[in-house]
């Protein structure tokens, strides 16, 4: 990525302070979105690093993860597979529950869509704390694939989800724009 394309997408991201509750400080994609330039050099970069990694699939992560994924997918000419929080997708899934800070999650993935063989990039907006994330590789490995890397347009460094992720990345890299 070049610092003028850096700089083009920071510009495009918007702090809402006190959202979804107070002390909380939201990085809003949506004008990125909104400005076809801006996006078009985003899907530009991720798929570039998708091809240096010779990925065979995508997945994006629910659901801003849906957004950028996509369009990478299909000018990287590779298929897109969703991973959904539990209770969205019809097929048979596998289901990989992780801890938030309160409580826990559950994500799924139709086990169909990825296989042996194939070699998987993640795709999200934000890496936070990592928990994301890391379940989603657990899924593409327990679905037999491998883990080309992930790519995320921010990673929040102050919440440790580099760390996080850490071992269970087994080498793959992790590129934060
Ligand atoms: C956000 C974000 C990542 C995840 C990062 O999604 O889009 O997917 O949280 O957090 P983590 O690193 O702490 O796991 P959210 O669950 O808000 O879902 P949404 O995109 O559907 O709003």
């Amino acid at each position: 990525i070049t610092d003028q394309t850096r700089e083009l997408l920071l510009s495009r991201i918007r702090d809402i302070a006190d959202y979804p509750k107070p002390g909380v400080l939201f990085k809003d994609i949506t004008p990125l979105l909104a400005d076809p330039v801006a996006f078009s050099a985003l899907t530009e970069v991720l798929s570039a690093f998708c091809e240096s990694r010779g990925a065979t699939k995508i997945v994006g992560l629910e659901a801003r993860g849906f957004i950028l994924a996509a369009p990478v997918a299909v000018r990287a000419g590779v298929g897109f597979v969703p991973v959904r929080k539990a209770g969205k997708l019809p097929g048979a899934t596998l289901a990989q529950a992780y801890e938030l800070e309160y409580g826990s999650a559950e994500i799924e993935v139709h086990a169909e869509d990825l296989a042996e063989g194939d070699s998987v990039l993640v795709i999200d907006d934000v890496l936070a704390t990592g928990g994301t994330a890391r379940a989603s590789l657990e899924l593409i490995r327990r679905a037999g694939a491998d883990v080309a890397g992930v790519a995320v347009l921010m990673e929040l460094g102050f919440l440790g989800g580099r760390d996080r992720l850490g071992g269970t990345l087994r080498g793959a890299p992790l590129e934060a724009l």
